[in-house]
């Protein structure tokens, strides 16, 4: 593999309890190369949006990432940054997008104001540059800039899910992690954010950390695949062999309990 942008190295993270810890993430390391779409997959509670968290150095208490960890970004540890550093990491470096990103927008903004907060407080940008930038980031995304001065709710939740996409890119980070992101959308709806995300990393050149509970979509998004199992990192491959030759009982069992896959690459 080139160098890879995201190195995670044994990294464990238990939450803290009363009485006793659990072990959410165990040791888990994995690479993710520039301009790669690396999946992680496993069954609802196996660790996953814990990992995301750690990733964009969103966790908080009761998760404590034990000392042995590394999450190294360009070769940078994202776990010794500093607070002051971390609002200009969490935007220029890792942009995350959640299940329930779309409304994450503030209803009471025009959307044409909430890129400008984002650009203005994380570069030197003018308001004009900010604009101009705005309406650049809404066309990516098949969104007329006519429609910069309309607010969150004059939108179709799939848009309103697209709107924050352009949002998360642009600052053109390096690492879009996307956590269930097209989970609360209908399935054409859904294709279709995947297909402009997935044109969007080759202009760009992002990586994408890629999350979610639907093996189909995994299988056609990404590069290469990581199925988890409580907490374990338990097979990586090319997403074309985890299908075809898994190597795991667990991941032919996911497999197995998987009803249809349509054969055919979407992307
Ligand atoms: N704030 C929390 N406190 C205690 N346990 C938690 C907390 N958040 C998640 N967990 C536990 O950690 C495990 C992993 O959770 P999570 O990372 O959300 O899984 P996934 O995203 O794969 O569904 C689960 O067993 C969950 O119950
Ligand atoms: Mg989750």
């Amino acid at each position: 593999m080139k160098t890879p942008l995201l190195s995670v190295r044994n990294l464990t993270i238990d939450y803290i309890g009363d009485n006793r810890d659990f072990r959410a993430v165990d040791d888990v390391s994995f690479d993710v190369a520039p301009g790669e779409v690396f999946g992680l997959a496993g069954e609802s509670g196996c660790g996953k949006s814990t990992i995301a968290f750690a990733v964009s150095r969103l966790h908080k208490p009761p998760a404590l990432i034990r000392r042995q960890s590394k999450i190294l970004l360009n070769g940078r540890d994202v776990l010794d940054l500093a607070p002051r550093e971390l609002a200009a990491f969490r935007w220029r470096e890792v942009a995350m997008v959640f299940q329930s990103a779309m409304n994450s927008l503030n209803p009471v903004l025009r959307i044409e104001d909430q890129f400008h907060d984002v650009l203005t407080t994380h570069t030197a940008m003018t308001k004009a540059k900010a604009r101009e930038r705005a309406a650049e980031m809404l066309r990516l995304v098949d969104i007329s800039p006519d429609r910069l001065r309309d607010y969150p709710h004059q939108f179709s939740g799939g848009m309103r899910q697209r709107i924050v996409i352009a949002i998360c890119l642009a600052l053109d980070p390096k690492l879009v992690i996307m956590d269930e992101p097209t989970t609360a959308l209908d399935v054409v709806v859904q294709r279709e954010i995947l297909q402009r995300i997935n044109d969007l990393r080759r202009t760009f050149g992002f990586s994408v950390l890629f999350i979610t509970h639907d093996l189909g979509l995994m299988v056609q998004f990404c590069d290469r695949i990581g199925i988890m199992l409580a907490g374990r990192l338990v097979e990586v491959n090319a997403a074309e062999a985890i299908f075809r030759t898994p190597s795991h009982d667990y991941t032919k069992k996911l497999w197995s309990s998987f009803p249809s896959l349509h054969g055919g690459a979407l992307l």
